[in-house]
């Protein structure tokens, strides 16, 4: 995760995003940190990269890199507002832990790219419509040795897929079928025939932009319905107030960078 330490929205690159209306910058700081105390609480390990001066989106932390496996596929952003947020999360993955690959192309991390683990052996599913540049689909597989399914998504208020499918565990996803195109919805339906399907008002209320450990699914306040369905699909919903980082188009997803290191095996040293 990144602090809001700077978080404002003084630009506009998705249709949230409204300059004329100010954000609480306490209010802001206070519901991020009740993020990530929730996800200490719930066990998981949170680290916490420090906001930059001029890089406003940076709490955003999703959009920095997806990693795989230990293998880390840097970010490279679309706008120039954010470009430089990159650097400061290739730094992250500067330990002997991971080997990191520079892009070549467009994409915007785990915005749009989202692993499966135990789906067809491991696979990746990847947006494409408004951020991430197709060809750094393609690139991502050569880069990470997963199969990866180009989704196309249509609707600008879900311009990343996150915003759109959420992983509710190493085999299963929720999504709004509307933000596709009619092609990659048939994908979908055809790979995730069980999926938990989300409605429009699901996917305003960013219900979707949720972070799943397989047990907890932690989504935003306003998601009642969604939290509502994930429970009916055995899953334990639990709701993070988030309306500050909603006025810069994200919620929980987008405030966390899923961390998948790689697996050691007997004999096997760190940095080897
Ligand atoms: N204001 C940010 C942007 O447009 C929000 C990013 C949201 N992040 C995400 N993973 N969906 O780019």
């Amino acid at each position: 995760m990144c602090s809001p330490d700077h978080f404002t929205v003084e630009y506009a690159i998705n249709p949230w995003m409204d300059t004329t209306a100010p954000v609480d910058a306490t209010l802001a700081f206070r519901q991020w940190e009740m993020l990530r105390t929730t996800l200490a609480d719930l066990g998981h390990t949170v680290h916490v990269l420090n906001g930059v001066p001029g890089l406003p989106d940076m709490v955003y932390a999703a959009n920095g890199a997806f990693s795989v496996d230990g293998k880390v596929y840097g970010a490279r952003f679309k706008f120039p507002q954010r470009a430089a947020e990159a650097d400061a999360h290739q730094l992250f993955y500067a330990s002997g832990e991971w080997s990191f690959a520079s892009p070549g192309h467009v994409n915007e991390g785990e915005g749009d790219f989202a692993y499966l683990p135990e789906a067809y052996g491991g696979m990746v599913l990847a947006g494409y419509g408004f951020r991430t540049d197709p060809a750094a689909h393609a690139e991502a597989q050569e880069v990470l040795g997963r199969p990866v399914i180009s989704l196309k998504l249509v609707d600008p208020a879900f311009y990343h897929l996150d915003t759109a499918l959420a992983a509710l565990d190493d085999r299963h996803i929720a999504y709004y079928p509307d933000a596709f195109s009619p092609a990659s919805q048939r994908v979908l339906a055809q790979l995730f025939p069980d999926a938990v399907i989300a409605d429009r008002h699901d996917a305003e209320a960013f219900g979707l932009n949720l972070v799943s450990d397989g047990r907890h699914v932690v989504l935003n306040t306003e998601a009642v319905a969604m939290g509502d369905k994930v429970r009916a699909a055995g899953y334990l919903p639990v709701h993070v107030e988030l309306t500050e980082l909603k006025r810069g188009g994200g919620s929980v997803k987008c405030a966390v960078a899923e961390l998948r290191p790689g697996v050691l095996k007997a004999g096997e040293a760190l940095g080897a």
